[in-house]
């Protein structure tokens, strides 16, 4: 019989302190910082973005969204075997965020550990639990994306720190016979790095080099663009669909026209796509189980229907998911 790895339960968490584009417009202008509403909502779609206090880790973003999961999915902490975190802005250099989390959940025992993947985290960190259940290795998996942008935004620079926000997502994924995951697709191509980083390390106590995101967006939305389409193929031939299959794409939200591209190469109509960028901007890893959780919650996405998931990001790293909820 097929072992299959089929999503349970999702949940997710928002930091509490809500920024509209006119809030954030507002606090770049006492910098001398020139933005507007008008052009963030134009190139992007973004409208509002979340950001943690200081005292808000990454961890303590997931541990929300976690617990929420299990309780969607019937289960315990206890229950769980293996964690994995898709994250960029970890509590601490070491240990990681997944074990940081499974303390805090009081889980003993399993694995845990984090993926970094900058925003195709859940992606990737959604493949290695589904092949790791496959295998035989885990039963119930815990997979999250948990970010603090807001910690790495340089707030001078207007062409990155309007992009972004705080938050996490989280699903539990358990080994069933029913399908499931039905197909997986992951790339990197790091002759790309330079496009979009944090060019910065700790050494000898001090932090090197600048710790601060940069990107080269317009390189970056024409990686995303072709990638993206190439990804959402190749998932659905191995999975032996069709576009025609799709219920729901639910695209890592970073920009509404990124969205918009994809969709339309797919001749999937707007109203199939989960749109969350305006309310969360981008949040990296976190952005797809988000998107994910607040549509199985507003009851857009039913049980029974076929999503594509699809994440891009630094790395450069692209991939696709193909899956049964
Ligand atoms: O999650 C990882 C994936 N990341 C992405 O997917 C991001 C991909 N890239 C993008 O989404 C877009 O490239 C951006 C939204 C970042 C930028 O949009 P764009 O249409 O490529 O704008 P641009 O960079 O060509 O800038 C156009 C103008 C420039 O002014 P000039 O040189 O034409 O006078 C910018 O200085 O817009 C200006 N600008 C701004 N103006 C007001 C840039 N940022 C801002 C801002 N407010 N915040």
């Amino acid at each position: 019989m097929n072992m299959y790895s089929r999503i349970t339960g999702t949940g997710s968490c928002l930091p509490s302190r809500r920024l509209t584009n006119a809030d954030l417009v507002a606090e770049l202008a006492a910098q001398g910082i020139d933005s507007s509403d008008e052009w963030i909502v134009e190139r992007t779609g973004i409208r509002a973005r979340h950001f943690a206090d200081v005292n808000t880790q990454s961890s303590d973003l997931a541990l929300v969204a976690a617990r929420q999961a299990l309780q969607a999915a019937g289960l315990q902490a206890s229950e769980i075997d293996l964690i994995i975190v898709g994250t960029s802005t970890p509590d601490m250099v070491f240990p990681s965020t997944a074990c940081i989390l499974q303390g805090k959940l009081g889980i003993r025992g399993g694995a845990a550990f984090d993926v970094q993947a900058v925003c195709s985290g859940f992606i990737y960190a959604l493949t290695v639990a589904d092949a790791m259940i496959k295998a035989g290795s885990a039963r119930k998996a815990l997979v999250i994306g948990a970010e603090v942008f807001s910690r790495i935004l340089d707030f001078k620079d207007r062409t990155t720190c309007v992009l972004f926000g705080d938050g996490a997502g989280a699903v539990v994924l358990e080994a069933s016979t029913e399908p499931g995951i039905l197909a997986t697709d992951l790339h990197a191509d790091g002759k790309y790095t330079d496009i979009l980083c944090v060019p910065g390390h700790v050494s000898g106590g001090q932090v090197s080099g600048v710790p601060l995101l940069r990107m080269d967006g317009q390189a970056v939305f024409k990686l995303a663009v072709g990638v993206l389409d190439e990804a959402a193929r190749a998932v659905l031939a191995k999975a032996g669909k069709t576009e025609a299959d799709i219920d729901w794409l639910v695209p890592h939200q970073a920009n509404i026209r990124i969205m918009q591209s994809t969709a339309r190469k797919l001749k999937l109509p707007m109203d199939k796509v989960v749109i969350t960028v305006d309310q969360h901007g981008n949040t990296s890893a976190a952005s797809i189980p988000l998107a994910l959780d607040t549509a199985v919650r507003n009851g857009q996405i039913k049980p029974g229907q076929t999503l594509l998931l699809e994440g891009v990001g630094g790395g450069f790293t692209w991939g696709a998911v193909l899956l049964k909820i």
